[in-house]
């Protein structure tokens, strides 16, 4: 099966499945299907949901503005989040809607088996690493089964932060580097704490490998 089956098969079984939000419209991600690199929000927001595709609105114009700045086109990575529908009034999701979510995620990554997860804003971080605070650890490039993981700041904060914008901006100028690993990830922390699965990343060679805990 191509990726491209394959996350097709995945979006139609999250849109037949009853999950939370299913009220709004389905924004399951889009970009290249095999990309290195997955930017992977929080969840859609009110553009989003008017057009089914992830950060249209102004937080992703100032997204699109980050990846060419660093000489990419949106078209060659993917672009996603941890949750699926828009939250009514644009509240921040709950713990039960991104736990079912979860599962698709956890496909959608292992599909894509990207080389680096750029995590957007702390939902997104704390997904993947759960005791993360965005802080202090956005920029820090991380490793998980084998994949790189970097947090920076949400673009939707930066907007409303001229100081969160310039540390975004040189977060994302460093994502190149990471990405070849001139930037070398911090040694991965060892105990698997959390009983989550976070990919199934066909790299790894490892079904459902466990979350693991970095701080
Ligand atoms: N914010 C997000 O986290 N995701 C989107 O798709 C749009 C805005």
């Amino acid at each position: 099966m191509t990726n491209s089956d394959a996350l097709a098969a995945l979006a139609r079984e999250i849109a037949a499945a009853s999950l939370p939000l299913g009220e709004a419209t389905l924004v399951f991600g889009e970009g290249d299907l095999g990309a290195a690199v997955m930017f992977v929000g929080e969840a859609p927001g009110f553009h989003e949901d008017q057009q089914g595709r992830p950060f249209v609105g102004r937080a992703g114009k100032l997204l699109d503005e980050l990846i060419r700045g660093i000489g990419w086109k949106r078209e060659q990575v993917y672009i996603t989040n941890i949750v699926k529908r828009r939250p009514p009034e644009n509240r921040d999701p709950l713990p039960d809607e991104i736990e079912a979510y979860q599962p698709y995620l956890t496909r959608q990554i292992g599909i894509i088996a990207p080389k680096l997860i750029v995590t957007l804003g702390r939902f997104s971080m704390n997904y993947f690493l759960p005791d993360a605070k965005i802080t202090r650890d956005h920029g820090r490039v991380l490793t998980i089964d084998g994949t790189l993981v970097y947090p920076v700041y949400h673009p939707a904060a930066a907007l409303r932060s001229t100081a969160m914008l310039e540390t975004l901006r040189a977060d994302f100028g460093r994502i190149p580097r990471v990405l070849s690993g001139e930037l070398a990830p911090e040694a991965p922390v060892a105990a698997a704490a959390s009983a989550v699965p976070v990919f199934k990343n066909p790299r790894s060679g490892k079904e459902n490998s466990k979350q693991k805990r970095l701080f």
